[in-house]
């Protein structure tokens, strides 16, 4: 769902205005980070809740040359309907068995493979569809995920060299995934960096030659020259959310905040002391005052954890979820402010109006800002805004 500035005919209940041109913006200081790699953005799950589409060509606008998506229907989507560029690359990386692999191959999608059954379907479907597919193998180098164990991968190489041999693949990269990379320091790190080196080497050793050798996601292009190779894959920070608090706000890492989170307030009225707010009474008013009805929930990806603690800017204040979060509303306790139904709550933005940010919801809800802007429902229209800021 999705609708343009400025067509709007009617106050929308609640909207997450999608800014493109800070994804641009950030964009530029991601690959400024990582100056020896391609770029991929990566926006799988609707663009991180931010809606595929426009985020793609926002990205490759900017200068990404890949995009990644987790499920081959995600990027069988952008290429049929994101009027991209012919050539540019799409990545996709969860398959299961019986997959879209023949619509893949003839999609030109880049594949992951991490296991035989996976080669095997891959390889079949090639052949059916008379040209050969793109492959990344994908080693697992710690994170006990996807991909192939060290003690497997001379077979899926060898068995992938001789499916490159028969014309049925193309061996286009090598890959992998870090567990710890938003924790600096972590010793696990260094260990899949060093891991990933030796699986290369290894598989060189048998003959394959990758156009790409890839691991880093966002932490690490930020924090992590080493981990560059020739691909980065960036997904939450090019949504200018922090990777974690430990690296830093938004501003810290030069990103700017694309989502912003508000409604219109619903109703705005007078109750005494003591009066029960929200299913089960877990808020009851300390004396006089005035209660908000946000008519967001978690029917919209607000987090029913964040009751009692999730942050609300109205009128310029901020104020926090009083009592349960419910599946389409919940209340924020005023104070005896009395702003006029219709007046604009914002949950999250970049900040730099007073607003909460995602993380301050993610903080809230004992959860990460990935979450937070990922669940924003369906039901929440996305009106994309797009100005280049001097
Ligand atoms: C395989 C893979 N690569 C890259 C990313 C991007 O990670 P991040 O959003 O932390 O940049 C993800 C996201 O989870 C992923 O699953």
């Amino acid at each position: 769902m999705s609708e343009k500035a400025g067509r709007r005919t009617a106050p929308l209940r609640a909207r997450a205005e999608i800014d493109l041109a800070a994804l641009r913006a950030n964009v530029r200081t991601l690959r400024e980070r990582a100056p020896g790699a391609a770029f991929m953005a990566v926006v799988k799950a609707d663009a991180y809740g931010h809606g595929a589409i426009p985020c793609a060509r926002a990205a490759v606008a900017a200068g990404a040359e890949w995009l990644g998506t987790a499920t081959p229907e995600e990027a069988l989507a952008l290429r049929a309907e994101a009027d991209l560029p012919d050539d540019l690359r799409i990545m996709c990386w969860l398959w299961t068995p019986g997959g879209p692999w023949r619509e893949a191959v003839e999609a030109r999608l880049d594949v992951s493979v991490g296991a035989l059954w996976a080669l095997e379907e891959v390889t079949e479907a090639a052949r059916q569809a008379g040209r050969p597919a793109r492959v990344h193998l994908k080693a697992d180098t710690g994170l006990g995920r996807g991909g192939c164990q060290p003690g497997d991968w001379a077979e899926l190489v060898g068995e992938a060299l001789r499916a490159e041999r028969e014309g049925l693949i193309r061996i286009t990269g090598v890959w992998s995934h870090l567990a710890c990379a938003d924790e600096p320091g972590h010793p696990a790190t260094a260990a899949q960096l060093t891991r990933f080196r030796e699986m290369t080497e290894r598989a060189e050793e048998q003959g394959a030659r990758f156009e790409v050798r890839h691991i880093a996601n966002s932490a690490a292009t930020l924090t992590l020259p080493e981990s560059h190779f020739d691909l980065v894959r960036t997904g939450i920070a090019l949504y200018g959310v922090s990777p974690s608090p430990e690296l830093g706000s938004p501003a810290d890492l030069g990103l700017r905040p694309v989502m912003r989170l508000s409604a219109s307030l619903a109703l705005v009225k007078d109750v005494p002391g003591g009066h029960g707010v929200g299913y089960g009474h877990h808020y009851t008013t300390p004396g006089a005052t005035t209660l908000g009805l946000v008519p967001l929930g978690y029917a919209d990806g607000v987090p029913r954890h964040a009751s009692h603690t999730g942050p609300v800017l109205v009128d310029g204040k901020w104020r926090t979820v009083a009592g349960r979060i419910a599946m389409d509303q919940f209340t924020v306790d005023l104070g005896g402010d009395r702003p006029a139904a219709g007046a604009e709550a914002v949950l999250f933005g970049p900040g730099d109006h007073g607003e909460p940010t995602a993380e301050d919801w993610a903080q809230a809800a004992g959860t990460i800002g990935y979450e937070i802007v990922t669940r924003v429902g369906t039901r929440v229209p996305r009106v994309y805004v797009d100005e280049e800021r001097a």
